[in-house]
């Protein structure tokens, strides 16, 4: 078992490097470069995050492992090849794809993740939970961020590679995304003892911030300050980049993120037809609960105020409920 690790460490070490290879080196990969060129990613990113290309013949990368005697049935086991129907051999896994390589937290590449060159499906291919890898434990740039994670004490969360691989480049060395699954109560576990505050940095649609509303109870339990970032509707923070630039979404996005409270308050919002006495009703209702989760009076008070000035209820009235709300919750 600790042998065979190993060994699939190191397959994975120079599929990576091969894969790069091929991106730079091949006529094929020269349209998944020009297509990564038209995503605004340099040579200088491209060869940090080891970007690389995997053609789409069934057998690159299972020839190249034959050569160097890797043993394709550990391979298939590794996730880098699959096991042909008919049992007659191996083929590769991914093809006709940019590949991401994912380093576990040591900066031992332990996966791929796969990204078809345009539109199609399945967008991303990720390798299998394997002996390596569990997507439940890693969390993608982890061994890149952890020194700029260390000395902040904060960490940026984002939902894809290339938001983090474009944020990376406009100056956040503190970022990481989960694999495309939820965030887990292990992710939280990790960041909570490298950072006090998180950043959540999801996209700007409705699936990021359904998600944001469940991460921040998690990171919260992990003992972690949380800030919200909220980018303009439907876009991402790559797209945003790609956009509006990169300092425009330093100042905008990483540098003026919204508290937990502001972002319930909005994201409560949406769900009350405010126009109606009965939706303001509702929504302040709900507001107030949201409030009541602060332990500071202070707090409290400042997101009353402006309830209050907007909706022209007294802030008295607010802060009785408020006060019960809070009660209860204690
Ligand atoms: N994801 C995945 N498999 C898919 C779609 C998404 O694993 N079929 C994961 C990937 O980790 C992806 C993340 O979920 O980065 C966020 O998904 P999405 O927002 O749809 O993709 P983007 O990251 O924006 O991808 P791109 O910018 O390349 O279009
Ligand atoms: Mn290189
Ligand atoms: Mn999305
Ligand atoms: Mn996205
Ligand atoms: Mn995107």
């Amino acid at each position: 078992e600790d042998t065979e690790r190993t060994v699939l460490i190191e397959a994975h070490e120079l599929a990576a490097k091969f894969y790069h290879y091929l991106l730079n080196n091949t006529q094929h990969g020269k349209a998944a470069k020009d297509y990564l060129r038209e995503r605004g990613l340099g040579d200088k990113l491209i060869d940090h995050y080891m970007i690389g290309y995997a053609p789409e013949q069934w057998d690159t990368l299972s020839r190249f492992l034959d050569n160097r005697k890797f043993d394709p049935a550990l391979m298939e086991k590794g996730g880098l090849l699959s096991a042909k129907h008919d049992g007659s051999g191996y083929v590769d896994r991914f093809r006709s794809r940019i590949i991401f390589p994912i380093w576990d937290r040591d900066g031992k590449v332990t996966a791929f993740a796969g990204r078809i060159i345009g539109d199609g499906q399945p967008k991303y291919l990720n390798s299998p939970e394997t002996m390596l890898f569990t997507k439940s434990r890693t969390l993608y740039n982890l061994h890149h961020a952890r020194p700029a994670i260390r000395k902040r004490k904060q960490v940026v969360i984002f939902e894809g590679y290339m938001d983090v691989i474009r944020s990376w480049s406009a100056g956040v060395k503190n970022g990481v995304a989960t694999m495309g699954t939820a965030l887990t109560a292990e992710h939280c576990q990790m960041l909570g003892r490298q950072a006090d505050e998180v950043l959540i940095c999801y996209d700007g649609d409705d699936a990021g911030q359904a998600a944001a509303m469940k991460s921040i109870p998690m990171l919260e339990a992990a003992g972690m300050r949380v800030m919200v970032s909220m980018l303009p509707k439907g876009k991402d923070p790559d797209e945003y980049i790609a956009e509006y630039g990169p300092e425009a979404f330093m100042r905008e996005a990483i540098d003026e993120p919204v508290s937990v409270t502001k972002f319930k308050l909005i994201y409560s919002r949406k769900n009350h037809i405010l126009l109606k006495e009965e939706g303001r009703k509702n929504y302040l209702l709900e507001a107030a609960g949201i409030v009541a989760e602060l332990d500071s009076a202070i707090e409290r008070e400042i997101y009353l105020q402006e309830l209050s000035r907007e909706f022209e209820v007294p802030l008295e009235v607010l802060k009785q409920d408020c006060l019960i709300k809070h009660q209860e919750l204690q």
